[in-house]
């Protein structure tokens, strides 16, 4: 018999399915990259904090004092999500990552000169393409970092033609919501620093899957967000410290000299969530120690990953052996391969194949994603853009069978 070569730890699936209530009462749901289901721990912290502390923060009373003490422990937590030795104020909270990239945009371009220039990728979904667009009323010069048609990736040989001594900032997706393919965010950022500009990243795709190490990556600015990685309808961005106090203050003018997240975090941020959203890390925490006696969190992560990587075989196996089918992206899953798979076939608009998969109980879904202009980049605009199936670690082997299974009779045939 072969000996086999070490491999991740096998997913505790029946636990890990148990911790989130909603899978035992829904259909198959593979639009995670859309939202993906919370944790009953985040549920049941939601309702806790909204019980317990209907106060304002910052008064010497119980309540109030309380309240602050226990979103102070999960900012930490929330923090350490965006990896090791972060602090509770390097991150900013709002309810979604648009808005905070927006704020961003708005905070950075009073310390820019006209003709400065900010380079966006046609890859993005509009979160990190539309604010900075909108700087050309500023006088600011937009650059565009396309998608390399020959390797349908983003290549940082392109991106190096493109950089000045006038750029500012390269803002770019760690892994497209659509194509599901991670770039090399170190190299990335090492490139536009050697060029003395900063680096934006929008990481929501991209952190649902694997963990995150801002700092190690040499990263400026990283936004995520929690509802697509089991928590609740919020998100974050990491500012590296130095960049943080160079941000014009965007809350009330009393606040001007005031340090911190607090200038971006207009009147306050979403309290409740905040702490709901303290239940992510605790389920990597919990999941960890089930693995191991060491309780390391790389542990959850890699047996993650795994699983994932799993689905994303099977299905790209399936939808590769389809002569009428064209997948968007990578047909090899590897660890730069997300579990994010569009693709479109010859014999169907994309918006007809959901409701294919509707009848029977299983959620994907068509469109551009907020991704328009790399659905037109891919000449798919006129086909209804991409189908979408997007898997989460909680996913299985038996829904990836019951999708083929739903997919196999519309996608028979012979390429046109
Ligand atoms: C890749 C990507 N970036 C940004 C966003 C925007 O996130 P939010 O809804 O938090 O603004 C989304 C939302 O779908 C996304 O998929």
């Amino acid at each position: 018999m072969k000996s086999s070569p070490a491999s991740p730890d096998p997913l505790p699936m029946d636990w890990v399915r148990e911790q989130f209530p909603t899978l035992a009462n829904a259909g198959i749901l593979m639009d995670n990259a859309g939202g993906s289901v919370p944790l009953g721990r985040v549920v049941d912290r939601l309702a806790e904090y909204m019980r317990k502390w209907p106060v304002q923060l910052g008064a010497s009373y119980l309540e109030s004092a309380e309240a602050q003490q226990r979103l102070g422990l999960a900012r930490t937590a929330v923090a350490g999500l965006l990896g090791p030795q972060m602090a509770a104020d390097e991150i900013v909270v709002a309810a979604s990552t648009t808005s905070l990239i927006s704020r961003l945009a708005r905070s950075l371009v009073p310390g820019w000169d006209e003709g400065d220039e900010v380079i966006v990728t046609d890859v993005d979904h509009e979160a990190n393409i539309t604010p900075w667009r909108r700087l050309t009323d500023h006088g600011i010069r937009v650059r565009e970092w396309s998608l390399n048609q020959d390797s349908r990736r983003l290549e940082t040989d392109d991106l190096r033609s493109l950089l000045s001594d006038r750029t500012r900032l390269v803002c770019f997706t760690h892994a497209s919501n659509i194509l599901g393919q991670a770039v090399d965010v170190e190299t990335i950022c090492a490139t536009v620093h050697e060029a003395g500009a900063k680096t934006c990243i929008d990481g929501v795709a991209y952190a649902p899957h694997r963990p995150l190490a801002v700092k190690d990556w040499g990263v400026d600015y990283y936004a995520f967000s929690l509802y697509k990685v089991l928590g609740p309808h919020c998100a974050v961005m990491y500012c590296r410290d130095t960049e943080m106090s160079g941000l014009a203050n965007l809350n009330h003018t009393f606040m001007d000299d005031y340090e911190g997240p607090g200038r971006l975090e207009l009147g306050a941020f979403p309290y409740e969530l905040l702490y709901a959203a303290g239940g992510v890390p605790d389920y990597l925490d919990e999941l960890a120690a089930r693995l191991g006696d060491d309780g390391d969190r790389a542990r959850a992560w890699s047996a993650i990953a795994a699983q994932e990587s799993r689905l994303t075989r099977r299905l790209l196996e399936f939808l590769d052996s389809r002569p009428t089918v064209e997948v968007m992206g990578s047909v090899s899953p590897g660890p730069d391969r997300m579990p994010t798979i569009s693709f479109v076939s010859r014999n169907h608009l994309s918006s007809e194949i959901p409701a294919i998969c509707d009848r029977q109980g299983i959620g994907i879904r068509w469109g551009h994603f907020y991704a328009p202009r790399l659905i037109d980049r891919l000449g798919l605009t006129e086909r209804d853009g991409v189908v979408r199936v997007s898997m989460l670690h909680y996913n299985t082997v038996h829904e990836v069978d019951r999708l083929i299974g739903a997919l196999e009779p519309a996608l028979r045939g012979r390429a046109a």
